[in-house]
């Protein structure tokens, strides 16, 4: 049995379900991130998990025990924040040694117990100052050490980088993957942003509107999404007009195509003509270049609709003025499908 369970779980505010039937287990040790747009249920599962909100139906599970019944204070998990809830007024060390306090831990062992935390995020040099002539990255990071002080059987972080700039947020989740793996206490990841997901966790689970669309490693998700919307919300998806030009695509690429079917495909899992890709070739008129250095993003008017190319390490003839006439290659196996549901089907199934 995995270490955390949650069960069948349905939460209702008064007629609106804010998770309908969602099902997760998490293994020791693992971190687990919660990805999807605003108002999916992310923090509503968590705070569930927390004890914060009660589920409506369903059964959650720690090591084996039924956690629904345990109050809150008694659950011995850690909740990191986005606006990292820490007190102005208190010294680092105090923000830290406040996570002890409702526990009765004797003194002795506190000291002991912040500076390992403190060392964990890499601040023990700064147990004295006030969180005010910190930076955000390290105030996160005391939100962070104030978490881990208590020991937690399991660890909740709820957007805890997106009050951040976009760099710090790139080094401070690498330091939270480090220190995770470290202390290898099983985390429970909540974020919308999808590279973020990706980079940090060890699996992801994708929701939308208060349900699972998919659960599964970084390279499953992006790799081999199970729906649209799992593939449009993580990544870029260009879905084909329905049409005689897609029509025509498809027969020349010896696929038949099924009237129910969406096709769609990556932005760089297509190119321009002269590059190495095979396949069957759409005339197209770029509408937007950006270039990125290592990258360049187009978006070009074709006849089986407007499609995003990502062409990696673009060369001369590929960088093109708003206005250039091109060729969009469509090679036969970047294709996936989708039927009416939004569920993926095997190729032209
Ligand atoms: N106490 C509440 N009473 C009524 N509706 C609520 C309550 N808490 C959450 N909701 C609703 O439940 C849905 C899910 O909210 P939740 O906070 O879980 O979303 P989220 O995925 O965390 O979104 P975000 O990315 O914006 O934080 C939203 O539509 C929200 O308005
Ligand atoms: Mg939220």
């Amino acid at each position: 049995m995995s270490y955390l369970t949650v069960q069948n779980a349905i939460k209702r505010f008064g007629s609106f379900v804010a998770l309908n039937d969602v099902s997760i287990a998490v293994d020791k040790g693992e971190f687990f991130t919660l990805l999807g747009p605003s108002g999916c249920g992310k923090t509503t599962l968590l705070r569930s998990i927390a004890g914060f909100n009660d589920l409506t139906t369903g059964t959650i599970t720690l090591d084996g025990a039924d956690l629904r019944a345990v109050p809150p204070h008694r659950r011995d998990i850690g909740m990191v924040f986005q606006d990292y809830a820490i007190f102005p007024h208190l010294s680092v060390f105090d923000n830290v040694a406040f996570g002890l306090k409702p526990r009765k831990v004797p003194a002795a062992q506190i000291k002991t117990r912040v500076m390992q935390a403190l060392r964990a995020v890499r601040l023990e040099s700064m147990a004295e100052r006030l969180p005010a002539a910190m930076s955000g990255g390290q105030q996160q990071r005391i939100g962070l050490a104030r978490a881990m002080v208590i020991n937690p059987r399991l660890l909740l972080m709820d957007e805890p980088l997106s009050n951040l700039d976009a760099k710090l947020r790139i080094e401070l989740r690498e330091e939270i993957r480090d220190i995770q793996k470290q202390v290898n206490i099983a985390t429970i990841y909540v974020t919308h942003d999808q590279e973020e997901a990706l980079a940090i966790s060890d699996r992801i689970c994708v929701m939308s509107a208060g349900r699972i669309e998919q659960i599964g490693t970084p390279q499953e998700i992006y790799g081999d999404p199970q729906t649209q919307f799992v593939a449009g919300f993580v990544g870029t998806l260009n879905t084909l007009e329905r049409g005689p030009a897609t029509e025509a695509l498809l027969v020349r690429l010896g696929l038949s195509s099924n009237p129910g079917l969406t096709w769609a495909v990556r932005p760089e899992n297509i190119g321009l003509a002269g590059s190495s890709m095979q396949g069957a070739a759409l005339p197209g008129k770029v509408n937007k270049f950006t270039y990125l250095g290592r990258e360049a993003h187009l978006q070009v008017a074709t006849p089986a609709g407007d499609l995003v190319v990502h062409v990696a390490n673009p060369s001369r003839s590929e960088i093109l003025a708003p206005g250039s006439t091109t060729t969009v290659v469509v090679p036969k196996e970047s294709l996936m499908t989708f039927d009416a549901d939004g569920r993926r089907t095997a190729a032209g199934g």
